[in-house]
């Protein structure tokens, strides 16, 4: 593997910062990453007394039936117990919990009482509708403050939430909810983006032709009913406020068994049938807390902003989960960055005086691109710390996050991490590491990397694996454990963890993330397998064969190229453009949508019949082709190089 970036900027934590921070230099950084790796368990058991137990474990680690790992076992506890009853106690009790800002700029703030409050009524809204311990909720809502309710309330019950990302068509939450057979589904009339209503109920009704395991629908009233219709279902649909209104405002927290399942949440893979990853209780809970209080530094008086959506692990981990163990001020706001116009995330800064800001690269050079007059129309000398996460980001959208908005005063922690890592693996501590623009640094603690060949060897540049078991780690994929193995743990015979990404090491040790080494792809910082596409375009009758494959993008990150081979006869028109978009659309969602769509009389294939993408890459890269001496028909690949440049 080779690595082209030569960044040398280098960029210790401010005086002032490091002074107050949690870990406050690279020597209290190494005593405790040696001490993690060292004797994990005796530093998870430490960590772990931070929180609040029914019972507490027999085990820390037990690795009897590795890969299948557990952690805390014979624990008992209640991540939503820790996420708001143990701030019930003290001064947090009407501490902010939530700063929610609608997309139209409606405004409303929520104590951590508050939460326990409405949190406890959902709860028993969910117990009036039947739903127990171990059953299945599919959550599919805006971020509103009723999606943070709502899977805290699955959590305080015992059931397993899947946070279907609002994006995601009727199709996508169909295959969702069947894999993991989900009795009830939350949604709301509608969500706002960018000026305009979603219906995402008339979505959900889509998706549940078909869908046979749902008795019932709980409706968050968000759109008030205005432009299109809400139909109602009489005996499956319920509306949340009167499912809520006349509750108990209290409900015991379901006591967990540690490795009881807190949630899934599904990803892409190299196939095209998405992975319900699962993550449990204990180890999870840990984890994010963890990771939470050092890398975002979090104290009492930060006012924290993840611009993530819940649909994705990152709102999981870092808005409800870990945030909110920390007894954290957060802000959740609905909309686009752009509405009404381009400063609305500076303008929320500002209002809210934030201090600590969360954001993916992919918004970052957006901003970049529409220019430094948003920003500095807005004071945003609140912020004392900023993050990326979801993607490489570039050293020159690093700089100007550092200076733009950081104002050279803001340690940046850019996070690798994966929804199947739980929480964040590689990442700067703020308060401790000197950072370089462009690199995730140093392992968190317990986390150690290797860059390794296929083969195994160590090298300088290769494939990131992950040596040893974290708590935050998934436990598998949803009714297939044999892909979980094969996935993540058969590469290197089941010593390390894979995670499909490749890196680097450079001579201070730090590890640079090089993008992903499987036909996996990060369009704006959203994982799509390529796999996914392809089993879409060939449903179509005309369409003889399909390889998607990802090319840089200047603001997405990465953006998806697909070629199309149709079958004899066929004519590739505008017609059957439109109808392969459209296809992706109501398979996937729009956010799926490729850059370019080409159609081709062949592809290029090996002599065993093996789609060479490389030359796909190559050709969609503009760049010198590949070794092309293994192709079946070697002129293919040239008449398609031209076609794509004419085209
Ligand atoms: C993949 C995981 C982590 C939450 C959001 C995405 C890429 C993530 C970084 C980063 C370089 C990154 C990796 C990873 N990625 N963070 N800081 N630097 N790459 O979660 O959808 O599970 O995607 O995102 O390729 O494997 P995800």
């Amino acid at each position: 593997m080779e690595s082209v970036s030569h960044e040398n900027r280098k960029f210790a934590p401010p005086a002032a910062f490091a002074e107050n921070a949690h870990i406050g230099s690279m020597e209290a950084y190494h005593a405790l990453y040696e001490k993690s790796i060292k004797d994990p368990e005796a530093f998870w058991a430490e960590a772990a007394e931070d929180l609040h137990w029914f019972k507490k474990w027999d085990t820390v680690l037990d690795a009897s039936e590795a890969p299948f790992y557990k952690w805390f076992s014979g624990a008992r506890t209640n991540v939503c117990y820790n996420c708001v009853d143990r701030h019930l106690e003290g001064p947090n009790r009407n501490k902010a919990a939530i700063l929610w800002e609608g997309e139209p700029g409606e405004t409303r703030m929520l104590t951590y009482q508050d939460v326990h409050r409405e949190v406890c009524k959902f709860a028993n809204g969910l117990k009036q509708l039947g739903i127990k311990k171990g059953d299945r909720v599919a959550i599919y809502l805006p971020m509103v403050p009723e999606l943070a309710l709502a899977v805290l309330a699955c959590a305080r019950i015992g059931a397993v939430h899947t946070v279907i990302f609002a994006g995601f068509s009727a199709d996508s939450i169909r295959d969702r909810v069947n894999d993991c057979g989900a009795k009830c589904v939350i949604t709301a009339d509608g969500g706002w983006r960018r000026g305009r209503v979603l219906p995402l109920k008339n979505i959900v009704d889509e998706a549940l032709v078909g869908a046979e395991t749902v008795t019932d629908v709980v409706i968050v009233k968000r759109a008030h009913g205005d432009p299109f219709p809400c139909h109602v279902k009489e005996g499956r649909d319920h509306w949340y406020h009167r499912l809520v209104q006349d509750q108990p405002i209290d409900c015991p927290c379901e006591e967990m068994e540690a490795e009881d399942m807190l949630f899934l949440l599904y990803t892409s893979g190299t196939t095209g049938k998405p992975k319900g990853i699962i993550h449990t209780t204990a180890g999870y809970m840990v984890y994010t807390h963890q990771t939470t209080k050092y890398i975002f530094d979090m104290k009492p008086e930060d006012v924290y902003w993840c611009t993530a959506d819940v649909g994705w692990v990152t709102g999981h981990s870092y808005i409800v989960y870990g945030p909110m163990q920390c007894a954290a001020t957060q802000i959740i706001y609905e909309g686009a960055p752009d509405s009404p116009d381009e400063g609305r995330f500076w303008d929320i800064i500002e209002k809210y005086r934030a201090t600590i800001f969360y954001t993916a690269p992919t918004a970052i050079r957006a901003f970049m691109k529409w220019g430094d007059q948003w920003p500095e129309k807005h004071d945003l000398s609140s912020l004392r710390l900023l993050g990326t996460v979801g993607e490489p980001i570039n050293p020159e959208a690093w700089m100007w996050y550092h200076k733009t908005i950081g104002a050279e005063k803001c340690p940046i922690v850019d996070t690798w991490w994966q929804t199947e890592t739980g929480g964040h693996m590689l990442t700067p501590m703020p308060g401790a590491t000197p950072t370089k623009p462009g690199c995730a640094t140093v392992p968190f603690f317990g986390i150690e990397p290797a860059i390794l060949t296929d083969d195994g060897e160590a090298v300088e540049a290769g494939i990131l694996a992950i040596k040893q078991p974290w708590p935050g780690m998934l436990r598998g994929i949803y009714g297939d454990e044999q892909r979980y193995k094969d996935t993540y743990w058969c590469k290197w015979g089941g010593k390390y963890y894979f995670p499909g990404d490749g890196a680097r090491r450079d001579e201070d040790g730090y590890v640079w993330i090089l993008g992903r080494v499987d036909d996996v792809v990060n369009v704006s910082g959203h994982r799509i397998g390529t796999a996914e596409l392809e089993s879409v375009f060939v449903e179509h009758k005309d369409v003889a064969e399909s390889a998607v494959v990802g090319v840089p993008h200047e603001i997405k990150g990465q953006g998806l190229i697909a070629f199309v081979t149709v079958i004899k006869g066929r004519s590739h028109d505008d017609q059957l453009l439109k109808e392969l978009v459209s296809m992706i659309d109501k398979s996937i969602g729009k956010f799926a949508r490729p850059e370019r769509i080409l159609f081709s009389n062949d592809l290029p294939k090996t002599r065993s019949g093996k789609i060479m993408r490389r030359l796909l890459r190559d050709i969609a890269e503009g760049k010198k082709l590949g070794n092309t001496s293994t192709l079946a028909d070697p002129s293919v690949v040239e008449h398609l190089r031209r076609q794509y440049e004419e085209s």
